[in-house]
């Protein structure tokens, strides 16, 4: 009974909103908006239209006067790069379409400045279904968080491109809105066409080293974030994906790294050994502080692990895959801090040298919190003492792609 009603009171919030899109006969606006690509004072908005229309964007600091951007010639699918932004600080925006708002006013925080010490980002991963992500991404969308994560599988079963609509743009529309969601390849979505409709859908930063984004990286405030593609590029030693990873975590001044990579190298359930054997070493060597994963439908905390040499730093393995598919059972792991069959989603808060990770079950509160400190100098966190059940275990699928 609860959830039914949370789904309908989900529903009268997002009436409203489609009243002003596509649900409107008179409004042309058939997707979004929803912003991409946070780079330096700059972010993407984008949103589609039924009609060829001359799109443009107003903006502003709230009480300041508005500013636009417009297109130069008219267009279904639109795109428009907001630059010269002040870092860090939230703007109002609108969409118009041939001088027509298509949008309510909306809010959204420019990105944080490499020297900016604050920063907020949820994660939340294997988003099947319609009911469970909605409310997943109304309740992230009111934490207020810079950005999003998300570790993979976005469009159950297959990634088509016609599901997306229906799965994504219009269930996550309040989130979307407001917070760049930057996504990576899980299983499901490279089944069409190589992941195709998802490369037409997301506008990811560009890496320098394959045509499409299957795997970047971005740096957001003190942050460098490593979104790695396990699912269809080749990621073993001398890969272009494993150089790539090692020179950019070498190369990193910012004092927070993280991974997000599909599938987990440290779970109770089907932890990807291959992964580990290959990629754990950098994440040790290069002092990563916590990689997310998805893929399996639970949410997981590893002890700290260090496995690969002593001058290595612990590292810490989150699995937040319970974003709406159905829920995988566990078998806790020698390494596992708390392992929980939730359906949630999780959010970080980073202050200077403290970190803060809260695990939120959806309407049921924080399930787990956990913290960094890095004040300068400070020791890193003990490893856990792990001895794994076997080197490789039986169970654990061969990735294809090493
Ligand atoms: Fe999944």
């Amino acid at each position: 009974v609860l959830r039914t009603r949370r789904f309908f009171s989900l529903l009268a919030l997002l009436i409203p909103f489609f009243a002003e899109g596509s649900a409107s006969a008179d409004s042309p606006l058939t997707r979004g908006p929803f912003l991409q690509r946070p780079d330096d004072r700059t972010i993407s908005v984008l949103w589609g239209t039924s009609t060829a229309v001359v799109g443009s964007v107003a903006f502003r600091l709230p009480g300041a006067a508005w500013q636009s951007v417009s297109e130069t010639a008219p267009a279904e699918s639109h795109r428009i790069a907001l630059s010269g932004l002040d870092p860090g600080v939230e703007y109002e925006y609108q969409i118009l379409g041939d001088d027509t708002p298509l949008s309510p006013v909306f809010q959204f925080r420019a990105p944080r400045a490499p020297e900016d010490g604050k920063l907020s980002f949820g994660v939340i991963g294997d988003t099947a279904g319609v009911e469970i992500p909605a409310a997943i991404a109304a309740e992230l969308a009111g934490t207020g968080v810079d950005l999003v994560l998300h570790a993979g599988d976005v469009i159950y079963p297959d990634g088509r491109a016609e599901y997306y609509d229906p799965g994504f743009f219009v269930p996550w529309a309040p989130l979307l809105a407001r917070a760049p969601v930057l996504p990576v390849l899980g299983d499901h979505d490279v089944r069409t066409n190589n992941a195709a409709p998802f490369f037409e859908v997301f506008d990811l930063p560009s890496n320098g080293v394959t045509g499409q984004p299957r795997f970047y990286s971005f740096r957001q405030g003190d942050a460098e974030f490593f979104c790695l593609d396990v699912e269809s590029s080749r990621y073993g030693k001398g890969s272009p994906q494993y150089r790539w990873l090692e020179e950019g975590l070498r190369e990193s001044t910012a004092t927070w790294k993280f991974v997000i990579v599909f599938e987990p190298p440290f779970t109770s359930l089907h932890s990807n050994i291959i992964e580990r054997l290959t990629l754990t070493p950098l994440f040790e060597r290069y002092g990563v502080d916590i990689v997310f994963s998805g893929h399996e439908h639970l949410y997981e905390r590893s002890q700290p692990i260090r496995l690969f040499g002593k001058k290595g730093k612990p590292v810490t393995y989150v699995v937040e895959g319970g974003g709406g598919a159905a829920l995988s059972n566990f078998d806790p792991e020698n390494f596992t801090a708390i392992v929980a069959s939730i359906h949630g989603y999780v959010t970080v808060t980073i202050e200077e040298g403290a970190l803060f990770l809260e695990a939120h079950e959806l309407g049921g509160g924080v399930v787990d919190s956990f913290s960094l400190q890095k004040p300068p100098g400070a020791p890193a966190l003990p490893p856990v003492r792990f001895s794994p059940r076997s080197p490789i275990e039986d169970r654990d699928r061969p990735s294809r792609l090493p």
